[in-house]
């Protein structure tokens, strides 16, 4: 489809950057990435008429996506020449050729072309050795100043690294050090930072990245009160087992859940820092505060042999429902912490009573906000055994 209407318009159209590493390494890539050899935001439009996606344009860069069904999404870009104005900062944009736009990316790669243009279609553009690299596992940066010119690309080093199972060549390896110890890694613009790490963690045993990002020192920039121990990978294999449940529950915040074991030694004096460093919600922040003030007297409830189930539960509906998953992953599976916690989050969590405020109104108690303390006494009741049905509920409310 879209090499016909390039032939028709006759614009030069390739594939470029990662679908093109990804058809080389032979993985699935749902986005595709185009660059044209003319004007890319009228290119999209036209083709946008066949395909009846939407389409969102961006003028001054001369850029356009069309976003279609099912997330999948198509970029264009006009082949064209960029420079930064400082680290992080938008690029200028001017139109130039397809070497040119291949040669401001990030690494070698993710810098080749793939002509879709019907008289060479299916051609390679390699100019930098891209192919020759992906063959050898090698991530080389494509030139000096790539982490300069956006230090977020240091984090893509290590996602590549790990995903692909790479090495960095050692120039680039020293240039990642340099962007980090100048910590050039502070220039990246909050919601871009958490881009990068929400596709972290979107990744099998994310966990591993993390741990490279600590070994790289990179996590004071990116994740600042965070520490990383050797003991926290087992902690993140039962997260990430349990994620496909997690994700189902409202109320969750996906993204803290996945971190929730950096938290657990957390400096929280930091929390401000952290908030700020990745724009979070003061929800987030405060969920984090929460779990450190109350964690001590919830251990001590959850591992206490004579407690009553409603103390258990009382401890349990403090914590934030994203800390009560993650310490299912710190107790060990068959213990009586992580059999009580289960209990809370399956059972004790949605129970109700019966008898509801109408009920007591009838049974001519006076209305008021003690109607939200007896119905909550009620079922703490009902949690620890008693008030099995409607007349023992109603039985307990009289007394
Ligand atoms: N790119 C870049 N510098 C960045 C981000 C992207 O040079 N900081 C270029 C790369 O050529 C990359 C292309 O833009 O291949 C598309 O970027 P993106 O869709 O973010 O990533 P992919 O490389 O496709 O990889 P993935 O889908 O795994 O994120």
């Amino acid at each position: 489809l879209i090499s016909g209407l390039a032939r028709r318009v006759g614009v030069r159209t390739y594939l470029v950057g990662g679908v093109v590493r990804d058809i080389i390494l032979g993985v699935p890539n749902h986005d595709l990435d185009l660059v044209v050899e003319g004007d890319a935001i009228e290119f999209s439009q036209n083709l946008n008429r066949l395909l009846n996606g939407k389409v969102v344009s961006y003028p001054p860069f001369g850029t356009s996506v069309i976003f279609m069904k099912e997330k999948k999404r198509i970029d264009f870009a006009s082949a064209r020449k960029e420079f930064y104005a400082f680290p992080g900062a938008a690029p200028d944009v001017e139109y130039s050729d397809l070497k040119k736009d291949l040669f401001r990316r990030d690494f070698t790669l993710n810098a080749m072309a793939i002509s879709i243009y019907p008289d060479n279609w299916g051609e390679l553009y390699d100019f930098f050795g891209g192919y020759r690299d992906l063959r050898n596992k090698i991530l080389r940066i494509l030139h000096p100043l790539s982490f300069v010119d956006d230090p977020a690309r240091s984090i893509r080093a290590v996602r590549f690294e790990k995903k692909y199972d790479f090495h960095i060549e050692p120039f680039t390896m020293s240039l990642l050090k340099q962007t980090i110890r100048k910590n050039l890694l502070d220039s990246i613009k909050p919601d871009r930072l958490k881009e990068e790490i929400q596709l972290i963690l979107e990744l099998p045993n994310y966990y591993r990245y993390l741990e490279r990002l600590y070994q790289l020192e990179m996590i004071p920039s990116i994740l600042p009160g965070c520490i990383w121990k050797r003991e926290y990978s087992d902690r993140f294999i039962g997260v990430e087992r349990r994620l496909p449940e997690v994700k189902t529950i409202i109320g969750i915040d996906k993204f803290l859940y996945q971190l929730t074991p950096l938290f657990d030694d957390f400096d929280v004096k930091q929390i401000s820092l952290l908030q700020k460093r990745l724009a979070l919600s003061r929800h987030f922040s405060h969920k984090v505060v929460s779990y450190h003030s109350y964690k001590s007297e919830f251990m001590s409830a959850v591992e206490e042999k004579d407690i009553r189930p409603s103390e258990i539960y009382l401890r349990c509906r403090l914590m934030p429902l994203e800390f009560l998953y993650f310490l299912l992953s710190f107790y060990p599976e068959k213990s009586l912490a992580n059999q009580r916690i289960n209990r809370y989050l399956k059972e004790w969590r949605t129970i109700k009573t019966i008898l509801k405020g109408s009920d007591l109104q009838e049974m001519g108690i006076k209305a008021g906000p003690h109607y939200a303390t007896m119905l909550d006494e009620l079922k703490l009741a009902k949690i620890d055994g008693y008030a099995k049905n409607r007349f023992e509920e109603e039985q307990l409310i009289k007394q």
